[in-house]
């Protein structure tokens, strides 16, 4: 619909911006604790938050920690949350079965949560790179990331997460068939009402390397993850990757890095009306957050800004590190 513009003076755009109220009255987009996803990292041990130089706080938690975190996350109106485990190396191998052990870091998190704070969602992380001692997140063989057997592995480590009690299972990975293999083998384990939050388009972005850094696989990384993760230049290659996930059965779709990517949500939003979810990525959490630190930028003001620019560009929500720091301000 093209807006019909009256001439100056008959229109004055900036009749509605002149007072708190009626700028109130006009604003097209709301951010509220609703919208967040909070991404925590969980490591072992008891009692230990461990903050990561390159996402200034940010912590990694154990579990009775990471329990704090859900119930703060919680009184604080956010509705969901998402594990990402620091794998100790020792329990990282070729075939990667530490990601469907039952008692891994992430399910063991997945219960104390549910036990504490039944209301919190829980969304859980598949790909094998916490447990792979390549850091990539299928198998490699003879140099290449195999796709089919590495859906295999990821469907199984799915079943585990949902026998765990997650809500919501974010599939990571990139590979083809996931989306598919994993609907058919919830619906066949009884686990018909888990969601799938597809990240139906991550790049190949440089945009993660402190969270390689948080989750241990930076030095473990060999190579890079071009042949699985798009490439920046591409949107139309996004378009056709959602479709296909939402046509195999995700409830949901993400974009990933967000920022960088908010003209993929708003095509994605515009094209599919599906439930749309931008990653506020770990390197687009250090700038911020650096800059504030420095006193460069106005954190607060940088990070509600960043955050309401999802909201603009379509997304339902969006994952991001900043989420109890935001929820506090906007709950005021
Ligand atoms: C890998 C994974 C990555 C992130 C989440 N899951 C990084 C990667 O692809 O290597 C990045 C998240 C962030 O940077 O905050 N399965």
């Amino acid at each position: 619909m093209k807006p019909t513009l009256a001439a100056f003076p008959a229109t004055r755009l900036r009749r509605t911006r002149r007072t708190p109220a009626l700028r109130d009255l006009v604003r097209e987009n709301s951010l509220t604790p609703g919208d967040f996803i909070w991404p925590v990292f969980v490591r072992d041990g008891e009692g230990i938050e461990e903050p990561i130089a390159s996402m200034p706080g940010v912590m990694r938690r154990s579990v009775d920690k990471v329990v704090e975190a859900a119930i703060e996350a919680h009184a604080l109106g956010i509705p969901a949350i998402c594990l990402f485990p620091y794998t100790d190396p020792s329990k990282r191998s070729e075939d990667c079965a530490e990601a469907w052990n039952p008692n891994n870091l992430s399910n063991t998190a997945t219960r104390a949560i549910k036990a504490a704070v039944p209301d919190l969602a829980i969304m859980t992380d598949v790909a094998l790179d916490p447990y792979s001692d390549t850091g990539h997140d299928g198998f490699v063989e003879d140099g290449e990331i195999v796709n089919d057997r590495t859906v295999e592995a990821l469907v199984k480590q799915a079943i585990s997460q949902a026998e765990a009690g997650a809500d919501i299972i974010g599939p990571s990975d990139m590979m083809d068939g996931r989306i598919g293999a994993m609907r058919t083998a919830l619906e066949q384990g009884g686990f018909a009402n888990v969601l799938l939050l597809s990240y139906a388009a991550k790049y190949a972005s440089a945009f993660y390397g402190p969270f390689r850094d948080a989750v241990g696989a930076a030095g473990a990384l060999k190579g890079d993850k071009k042949t699985y993760q798009m490439d920046p230049a591409n949107s139309d290659e996004a378009m056709r990757l959602i479709e296909r996930d939402l046509s195999e059965g995700a409830d949901m779709i993400m974009v990933k890095p967000g920022m960088p990517y908010l003209d993929i949500c708003r095509r994605a939003k515009d094209m599919f009306g599906a439930p749309t979810f931008a990653y506020q990525v770990s390197g687009e959490y250090a700038m911020l957050a650096g800059a504030a630190q420095n006193g460069w930028v106005d954190g607060d003001r940088v990070m509600l800004e960043s955050l309401m620019a999802f909201k603009r560009a379509g997304c339902d929500g969006v994952l991001t590190y900043f989420a109890p720091a935001a929820a506090r301000l906007l709950n005021g």
